[in-house]
């Protein structure tokens, strides 16, 4: 049987529109469905829109709009960044879709029936921006006065009865959970602040807003909806048919891994496996927090006006170049700054002239030198065999790291590699062997051509459109794009086309 794997994205608040750090969860989770795919795996891969809660509500009615058409015109931009950034998901949710509001109301009232919700009172702070009660010690006072959330969001005091969930029981078992299962939560840095906000204690969590009306409404309860948290969480398995256990993508739960945003790793690690474990529900496999972008040294907010639209990104750089800038960037759980300055300088110096001159190189020498056929393999060198192993190597290399999610080393391993494959062809010299040893040269070539299949072949999930391009340059069938089929070598003699320069170096404005 294939094995299945279930990734996912945060599904994203339609208060704006979609901004970089969005994208960049986004291509993060793409890069590793599109690996798993490649190793053969059945993926299922889900990302979408988060419509309810105080703040879209808000965002609404601030644009004159009913919630429900101003949600329909963000998510419709929300799905175009997807499309835009070629993120290959299977599905795309929205909370306000009848499946998923079904699903939720089930899941309430499989908690209900087990007696893990009940209905009382909530009395403390709420942070609007994140959506999230906070207790007492957490919120801290301004110089000016005004309070805020951990996060830094103002806080406000609220005051409703509420349904609440008997979160205060499960502390002791998160920790047992979080101890048996490592890989459960990662980066480091957030598992210890997980692990030290819940030794902290749990108390009973609100997940009914009395005071709000777009929302799920809670069962046998009109008066109040589903605390948005609640409604956006069941989002992975609702998308999966939840409750009925018998659906077709049932299978895939529990999800191998939900990427995550730093911002909201609290909700995924405690309150998540909290409810799952109280309605009976296995839990993820693992939750992976990515750190946060700053542009040009500032965080990104509407009002600085420094919001950057991937989009216009890709308009002015191409699609390939900003996802491999992301995850080459920053340590991918670490934060970083955004700034065109860097972008430019991986652009010219990574992509333009490590990896697109050794193509470019190497396959216009085939061009001119070998009539634009594959050469056959000669007696390998001790080089040759030592440059074709780097590059056999790296899928096994590779792998593990994007498993948790190492993706900036996992993208140096690749480096290395094209970089020793840049001094193998100096040292080699086929340009000179031209006029001295073709046969020699021809052999020279084939082994470039079998160094950059692999090199191509883990570069593909990074830059699908750019590596596509080389394998086709380098005569690999569409069909024999995965690991497996790197074991079987290429027939010499077949007809390469013509080389095309695949990453131009950017001469336009650096500032
Ligand atoms: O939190 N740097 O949605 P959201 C890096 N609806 N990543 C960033 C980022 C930045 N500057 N800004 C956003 C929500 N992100 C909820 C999620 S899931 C059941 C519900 C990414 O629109 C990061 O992944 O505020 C973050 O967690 C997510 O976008 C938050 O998106
Ligand atoms: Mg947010």
């Amino acid at each position: 049987m294939t094995e299945t794997f279930y990734i996912t994205t945060p599904i994203y608040y339609v208060n704006g529109a979609p901004h970089i750090g969005h994208a960049y969860t986004s291509i993060a989770a793409d890069v590793l469905a599109r690996w798993m795919r490649m190793e053969g795996r059945e993926v299922y891969f889900l990302t979408g829109t988060d419509e309810h809660g105080q703040k879209v509500a808000q965002a609404a009615a601030a644009a004159g709009q009913d919630p429900q058409s101003f949600v329909d015109g963000l998510a419709a931009e929300f799905r175009d960044m997807s499309a835009k950034m070629n993120i290959s998901n299977d599905d795309f949710i929205r909370t306000t879709e009848e499946r998923h509001k079904q699903g939720c109301a089930a899941l309430w009232k499989i908690l209900a029936d087990k007696d893990e919700i009940y209905l009382g009172h909530y009395e403390g702070w709420y942070a609007l921006r994140d959506e999230a009660f906070y207790g007492e010690d957490e919120v801290t006072t301004r110089p000016d006065g005004t309070k805020i959330s951990p996060f830094g969001s103002p806080v406000e005091w609220v005051k409703e009865p509420n349904y609440l969930f008997r979160m205060s029981a499960w502390g002791d078992r998160l920790l047992a959970f979080y101890e048996a299962n490592p890989e459960f939560l990662g980066p480091s840095s957030t598992r210890s602040e997980i692990i030290s906000f819940v030794k902290g204690g749990m108390t009973d969590l609100s997940v009914s807003r009395a005071s709000l009306t777009w929302g799920v409404p809670v069962p046998g309860d009109p008066e109040q909806v589903m605390y948005v948290w609640l409604d956006a969480l069941a989002n992975y398995i609702t998308a999966l048919g939840y409750p009925d256990e018998s659906a077709p993508l049932w299978r895939f739960w529990p999800a191998n891994v939900h990427f995550v945003g730093k911002d909201i790793a609290r909700f995924h690690t405690v309150i998540w496996p909290a409810f799952l474990m109280a309605a009976g529900i296995p839990v993820p496999k693992r939750v992976y927090a990515n750190g946060w972008w700053t542009v040009e040294g500032e965080k990104m907010s509407k009002s600085v006006g420094n919001v950057i639209d991937p989009r216009d990104l890709v308009k002015e750089f191409g699609l390939d170049v900003v996802r491999f800038f992301l995850l080459r960037e920053m340590p991918f759980g670490n934060d970083g700054d955004f700034n065109r300055r860097a972008l430019i300088g991986r652009m010219n110096s990574e992509l333009a002239n490590d990896l697109g001159n050794l193509a470019q190189r190497s396959l216009s020498l085939i061009a001119r030198n070998c009539d634009a056929k594959l050469p056959e393999r000669g007696p390998a060198t001790e080089d040759d065999t030592e440059i074709l192993s780097q590059a056999m190597a790296l899928p096994g290399i590779m792998q593990p790291k994007l498993l948790r999610q190492i993706y900036g080393d996992a993208l140096e391993d690749a480096w290395k590699v094209i970089r020793a494959a840049n001094a193998y062809i100096d040292r080699q010299a086929p340009w000179v062997l031209r006029k001295t040893d073709t046969v020699r040269m021809a052999a020279v070539l084939r082994v470039l051509a079998d160094a950059l299949r692999p090199i191509a072949t883990v570069l593909l999930p990074f830059m699908p459109g750019a590596m596509g391009a080389m394998l086709d340059q380098l005569g690999v069938p569409a069909d024999a794009r995965d690991f497996a089929a790197l074991a079987t070598p290429l027939p010499g003699g077949i007809t390469l086309p013509p080389p095309q320069g695949i990453f131009p170096r950017y001469t336009g404005d650096a500032a």
